[in-house]
């Protein structure tokens, strides 16, 4: 029988994941500001700051930034002149942002970078090799969003990858929208990249993980 449900994700919640003023005040503006409710859950974002500590990530890459709630827990896994790249096309978006990075004292750490992270990708790649990707922009853009991180993430560095699931369609749980079949052919490739060991964090809304092997 499998255990995995609400009840254990508000356990383990309970248990390891305190949301301080600046985690809570990012959660909540968030939504008060009317940006869309895609943040990570909370033992999401947890879960990126045990990765980033765990590979003892320096310099970090997000791509797709929004209200900056899993940006706060990813730069929270950095060490004291750590980096935290993250990318956002939005500029309503940034600036929300931005305000959660500068109450969370993270101003130092975190680098938003304005526009289409296909372009800024690019401009990125001078700072590598990076030790972190986490990817959570639009759906279609994942395959080139993996392409640049294989090509930038040092060995023994770590590739995250939000929606693994997309609400359960994947697996068959819910109807198929739009993207479902995507990342499907997305997380079969992931799964098969040699270059990488591979496997999906179940809780939210799954997060494929991978760490750079050859
Ligand atoms: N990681 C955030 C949630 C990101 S939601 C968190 O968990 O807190 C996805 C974000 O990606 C949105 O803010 C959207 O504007 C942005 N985005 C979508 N396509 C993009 C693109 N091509 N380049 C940069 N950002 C993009
Ligand atoms: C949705 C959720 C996400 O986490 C995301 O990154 C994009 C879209 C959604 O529920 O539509
Ligand atoms: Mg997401």
């Amino acid at each position: 029988m499998t255990v995995y449900n609400e009840q254990t994700s508000q356990y383990i919640q309970n248990l390891f994941v305190r949301q301080d003023p600046p985690l809570q005040l990012a959660w909540d503006d968030t939504l008060k500001k009317g940006l869309p409710a895609i943040s990570v859950k909370p033992e999401e974002g947890r879960f990126l700051q045990f990765l980033v500590r765990a590979c003892c990530a320096k310099k970090a890459v997000e791509i797709g930034t929004l209200g900056g709630y899993s940006g706060i827990w990813i730069a929270r896994g950095l060490p004291p002149g750590g980096k935290l790249f993250t990318l956002e096309k939005e500029p309503r978006h940034a600036a929300v942002a931005r305000e959660h990075f500068t109450a969370a004292d993270l101003d130092g750490r975190v680098e938003i970078r304005l526009g289409n992270a296909h372009q800024l990708l690019n401009g990125l790649t001078p700072e590598a090799p990076f030790d972190f990707v986490f990817i959570d922009a639009e759906k279609e853009g994942y395959p080139a969003y993996l392409d640049w991180a294989l090509e930038n993430v040092r060995l023994g560095g770590v590739i995250a990858i939000h929606n693994a699931f997309r609400k359960g369609s994947v697996i068959g749980l819910v109807e198929n929208d739009e993207y479902t079949e995507a990342m499907r052919r997305f997380n079969q490739r992931f799964a098969s990249e040699p270059r990488l060991l591979s496997t999906i964090f179940p809780a939210g809304d799954g997060t494929l993980i991978g760490v750079k092997v050859a």
